[in-house]
């Protein structure tokens, strides 16, 4: 399915509501740059570079990394010419990004305000015994899970073949941290964005899931 879709998306969503699920199935679907600010920090971590050491720090123990870091890092990121469609223009698909009100201000102060903001709804208990399951790509950051979504070989990404790790805040005690954050600092972007979002039953199956998604950005493209 091809269909014209709003340019500046924005995934949101507590940790572990689908967000990165999501986003490898819409790119199948529309021409659209999946930036995941964590996929990018994770990068940076394997790298060692100097952003990625100190965002190890605050995500080791669930904590958000510096407003000035992030806004730093998806400015430049949104500046490539992937993240630009055919008329030049800003186009990409945000997941992660923002996580606070100054990180939604500084998006609008660069005139890169959302057009399309899907809000991923998922009940708490839900969310816990997806990022206890999780496991991850270090190569390419597809999710898998070990009961919801298993790989065709055990512990090997299905796209890129790299062995697949449990994330060291996919434990208890980070989680709680990650839901606190998300709470007190991320759940305000609700009803910051009410004019542009789409909220979306994130309790079902991803397939489902993906298909309301895609109904909603067509709407809204
Ligand atoms: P990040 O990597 O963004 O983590 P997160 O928001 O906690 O979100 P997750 O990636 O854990 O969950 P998801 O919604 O992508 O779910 P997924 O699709 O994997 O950020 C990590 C850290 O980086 C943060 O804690 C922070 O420290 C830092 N950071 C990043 N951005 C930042 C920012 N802007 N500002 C400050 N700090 C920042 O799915 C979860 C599991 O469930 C998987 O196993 C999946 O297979 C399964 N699943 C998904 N959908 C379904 C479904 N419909 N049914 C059944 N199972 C499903
Ligand atoms: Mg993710
Ligand atoms: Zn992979």
């Amino acid at each position: 399915m091809s269909s014209s879709s709003p340019n500046r998306m924005i995934l949101l969503g507590a940790p572990g509501a689908g967000k990165g699920t999501v986003a490898k199935g819409l790119v199948d679907h529309l021409q659209v740059t999946h930036l995941s600010t964590g996929d990018m920090l994770r990068a940076a971590i394997k790298a060692g570079t100097e952003v990625g050491m100190l965002a190890k720090t605050f995500m080791d123990r669930g904590a958000l990394v510096p407003d000035d870091v992030m806004v730093a890092l998806i400015a430049e990121r949104v500046g490539q010419d992937d993240c630009k469609a055919a008329d030049g223009s800003a186009k990409f698909l945000l997941d992660g990004f923002p996580r606070t009100l100054p990180q939604a201000d500084a998006l609008d102060d660069r005139g890169l305000g959302p057009d399309a903001v899907i809000y991923l709804k998922v009940d708490v208990d839900v969310i816990v015994e997806r990022l206890t399951g999780r496991r991850s790509c270090p190569g390419c950051g597809a999710p898998y899970h070990v009961t919801f979504r298993r790989p065709k070989v055990d512990g090997i990404c299905d796209i890129c073949e790299t062995a697949l790790v449990h994330r060291s805040d996919d434990q208890e005690g980070p989680i709680r941290k990650r839901l606190d954050a998300y709470n007190g600092q991320t759940a305000p972007l609700v009803d910051r964005y009410r004019a542009q979002l789409v909220a979306i039953d994130g309790n079902q199956s991803p397939s489902d899931v993906l298909k309301d998604v895609l109904v909603a950005v067509s709407a809204a493209g």
